[in-house]
């Protein structure tokens, strides 16, 4: 396919079995390319072929922007630098799903919508008592997200828009709360109901760490150091778990159980899912002797299923900011409360080891958000099961925000096409002839 040269392409030609055909070129208003094939199948009879979706546009969206190669990334116009200096979280959330920053008056009308909901029905509480005491708390999160669909059938009508205000508020008040009930379960201490005094951050602590024996109050430096990255993972425009969401909501299914499957498709280590796995590599690497030479080697070793997890990125091709925003987060969190953590020296040896070999360097391969968090998380004492959980109450409101953009975009259902090259027609053989 060629495209007409100019400043602003206006049009694609493709020439296919001597015919040639135009399509109308889009440019997006960061000035993005693409190339509208909406036209292709029925004026040519042949589909593009896309695997992974490597140079495929899914929708127009006006929520997040980010260029892989400049290594920005920003959320309705707004740096994400910016946004995690200035902002708190329900803030963020509230740009993401309605498009501007609240006034002070409706961020606190905002706050009190969420603190209305964040208790769970008691009878949810039962679904605890099936699940084992070791099961992955991801693998608890969507189930019970999934769950709340049972108890909101008054809330299943995707073209209304008060039910999708109301489950909206409740999957964002709710989330911390069924996150942490699935932690107490994994350690055998009663479940702590939400303290609505509390502002979001505060009140996930809260329910993670306190217990009916004694006092607690969160740290405000943990405080500060979580509500920062719950706002770099609040969104990132067509990843996996976003595009399962939108994929999962383009049929009509309500809201709950679009956002229990994008739970899913983030627990992958490829995906949310290596935060956790990025720990469990760091320990390895200390436990070996903090070798990292023989770990940059192995993750180079095409033989070798190995990869450094927390590193290389499809779309960011340079640093990823959110990366840098948690180095820096870490940093000072752990200097101010005197952490000597030996992941996060074999973290730094790595990425610098990494970062002066030639695999990474051609690749454009760098650390990623999910690098560093995973230091931050523990020294919070936040157990290493519940990385993803966090990434998952963090993404919530981009998930949310794509799956309202979607529907207010009149969008079809998804379904992709493909190319079958399965057997072709052939007889069918009795079992006794086979
Ligand atoms: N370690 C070693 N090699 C790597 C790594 C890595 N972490 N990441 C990519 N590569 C290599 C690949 O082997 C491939 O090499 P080749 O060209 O010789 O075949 C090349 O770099 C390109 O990698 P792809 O897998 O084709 O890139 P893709 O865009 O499909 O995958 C992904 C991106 C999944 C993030 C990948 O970099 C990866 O597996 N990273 C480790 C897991 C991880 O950190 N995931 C979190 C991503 S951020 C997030 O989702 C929140």
């Amino acid at each position: 396919m060629t495209s007409a040269v100019s400043a602003t392409p206006k049009m694609a030609r493709l020439v296919l079995d001597g015919k040639e055909i135009e399509f109308p070129v889009v440019v997006g208003s960061e000035g993005e390319v693409g190339i509208d094939i909406s036209a292709l199948r029925a004026s040519t009879g042949a589909i593009t072929l896309d695997e992974a979706y490597v140079n495929t546009g899914s929708t127009r969206s006006g929520i997040t922007f980010l260029d892989g190669e400049e290594g920005v990334l920003r959320y309705r116009g707004y740096p994400i630098e910016t946004l995690a200096q200035h902002c708190g979280f329900l803030e963020v959330a509230y740009l993401l799903i309605y498009g501007e920053l609240p006034t002070a008056e409706q961020a606190d009308s905002f706050r009190e919508d969420i603190r209305n909901h964040t208790m769970l029905h008691e009878d949810m509480k039962s679904f605890y008592n099936g699940f084992p005491r070791d099961a992955h708390p991801m693998g608890i999160l969507s189930s019970v997200v999934g769950a709340l669909s049972t108890f909101y059938q008054d809330a299943m009508d995707v073209h209304d828009p008060d039910q999708v205000e109301v489950s909206t508020h409740r999957l964002i008040a709710k989330l911390p709360t069924i996150a942490a009930y699935s932690y107490k379960k994994s350690i055998g201490h009663p479940f702590v109901y939400p303290k609505n005094s509390l502002p979001y951050c505060d009140n996930f602590l809260h329910m993670m760490f306190s217990t009916p024996a004694g006092e607690y109050h969160a740290d405000p430096d943990f405080v500060e150091a979580l509500n920062l990255l719950l706002i770099v993972h609040a969104d990132h425009e067509q990843n996996c778990s976003t595009s399962t969401v939108r994929m999962v909501g383009s049929s009509n299914a309500n809201l709950y159980a679009s956002v229990s499957a994008g739970i899913g498709a983030l627990w992958g280590p490829l995906h949310g899912g290596a935060n956790e796995a990025c720990v469990d590599m760091l320990e390895r690497i200390v436990e070996d002797g903090g070798n990292v030479k023989k770990y940059v080697d192995m993750a180079k070793d095409k033989k070798n299923h190995f990869r450094l997890m927390g590193f290389g990125h499809r779309v960011y091709k340079n640093r990823d900011p959110r990366a840098t925003i948690i180095k820096a987060c870490c940093d000072k969190l752990l200097q101010k409360h005197h952490v000597k953590d030996p992941l996060f020296e074999v973290a730094q040896e790595l990425e610098e080891t990494a970062l002066r070999d030639p695999y990474f360097v051609e690749r454009k391969l760098y650390p990623n958000v999910d690098f560093y968090s995973g230091v931050i998380y523990r020294a919070m004492g936040i157990p290493v099961q519940m990385f993803t959980v966090l990434f998952a109450i963090g993404r919530l409101p981009g998930w949310i925000a794509h799956w309202k953009e979607m529907h207010a975009d009149g969008s079809r259902i998804n379904r992709p096409r493909q190319i079958y090259v399965g057997p072709t027609r052939r007889d069918f053989i009795p079992t006794d002839q086979r």
